[in-house]
């Protein structure tokens, strides 16, 4: 069978999380909600075992008596937060909006789906007892919003997790993974989340090898090789884009870099000088230009012609609750280096010479970033 990819696409990608656009006053069926786990049945599940359990919940006071065990489980803290964010512009505000609305009215929506899977994740090693009812579930969302339903994947309830096997006579032995509010959606069309882009997130072949474009398994400066390096840095993210932004700090961390001046005052476009030295290759200077100076969250630069830059590289900061994980990237090319001078003289070896530059810039960031944490949390 040839699928409709457009429709299976959309499906995939605009399966959204639905709050306040759940249907509280419309119907909905046991069938269509038997179909959907009938659907959801399908996902694998380890060892082939049956292990899965579906509860619907629909009596109004078991509904209220969950609601109240989701709001004693986070869904009041969610109600605080968001009327302390509300105005705010916070980038979480309208995600904390929608789900304070969610904990407000949990007990209004016509079925509560929770699915269950019989084992505990005990370490014993088994294959996929407690990991089978994860893709089970999603696969239950998918098929809900095929069918013009709609409903977020919650857990907050999870802290009264006794609670809630008590209310409902869960036996000893049954793992709850998931609670899921049901309803027909308000309207059906729902958008894309922004999320970071596949290049950016896949590594090929060793942890943190990027290609900009498809390589299809080459290692060659057609596809901008790169590498992308990350650290969890315990302080906010004001407190690193000071360190960040020091062009000469790497030095300290690095045995490539040697040092870095600015010769502007930095900001956007301004330029800064690098003096790097390399066992093989000797020393050399750079200059860099600032590609991107968006404060608190990216510094960009192109190292020589911004135009056929040698190497592109950048430092990300992506707030996590109070913390930050702080990222590196580079990627080489477009223009000449002297990467691209050795692959010159031994086209042969390319793929050799990128992955040997991939280690060594690899174990250099981390270096880096290992050093600017220990600055940043020490401070
Ligand atoms: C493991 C997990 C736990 C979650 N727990 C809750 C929850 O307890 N309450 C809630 O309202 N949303 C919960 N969510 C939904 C996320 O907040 C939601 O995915 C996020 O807002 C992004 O929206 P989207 O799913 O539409 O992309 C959870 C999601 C996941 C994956």
């Amino acid at each position: 069978m040839d699928f409709p990819l457009d429709a299976v696409d959309e499906l995939l990608s605009t399966t959204r999380s639905v709050r306040r656009r759940l249907d509280l006053d419309r119907p909905v069926t046991d069938q269509v909600l038997l179909d959907c786990i009938d659907l959801a049945e399908q996902a694998p599940t380890g060892g082939n075992q049956g292990s899965r359990r579906w509860l619907v919940i629909r009596e109004a006071d078991t509904k209220a008596q969950l609601a109240e065990m989701y709001r004693d489980g986070g869904g009041r803290f969610m109600i605080d937060a968001a009327s302390q964010l509300s105005g705010s512009g916070h980038p979480n505000e309208k995600t904390m909006a929608s789900a304070a609305y969610l904990a407000e009215n949990l007990e209004r929506v016509p079925a509560i789906v929770i699915p269950t899977i019989w084992g505990r994740h005990d370490g014993s090693g088994r294959p996929g007892l407690f990991d089978s009812v994860i893709q089970a579930s999603w696969s239950f969302c998918l098929a809900l919003r095929a069918r013009g339903l709609g409903t977020a994947w919650t857990t907050v309830h999870l802290q009264k997790a006794d609670d809630v096997a008590t209310l409902l006579g869960i036996p000893d032995g049954v793992t709850q993974i998931v609670l899921f509010p049901v309803a027909y959606t308000l309207g059906t069309e729902f958008r894309p989340a922004p999320r970071r882009p596949a290049p950016e997130i896949t590594f090929f072949d060793r942890w943190g090898w990027t290609n900009e474009t498809p390589a299809d398994g080459a290692q060659a400066m057609a596809f901008g090789p790169g590498v992308s390096v990350e650290i969890d840095v315990d302080v906010p993210v004001g407190a690193l884009w000071k360190l960040v932004t020091d062009v000469d700090l790497p030095a300290r961390f690095s045995t490539e870099f040697q040092g870095g001046e600015w010769l502007d005052e930095p900001g956007p476009g301004a330029r800064f000088r690098g003096r790097n030295q390399h066992d093989a290759r000797g020393e050399w200077e750079t200059v860099s230009t600032v590609t991107d100076w968006t404060p608190n969250r990216r510094f960009a630069w192109a190292v020589g012609d911004p135009e056929d830059a040698a190497a592109r590289w950048a430092f990300e900061l992506e707030p996590l609750a109070g913390a930050t994980r702080l990222r590196q990237t580079m990627v080489m090319g477009p223009g000449t280096s002297g990467v691209t001078a050795i692959i010159d003289q031994k086209p042969e070896l390319e793929a050799r010479i990128i992955a040997g530059r991939r280690a060594e810039h690899s174990r250099n960031m981390m270096r880096t970033l290992g050093g600017i944490k220990a600055l940043a949390e020490r401070a």
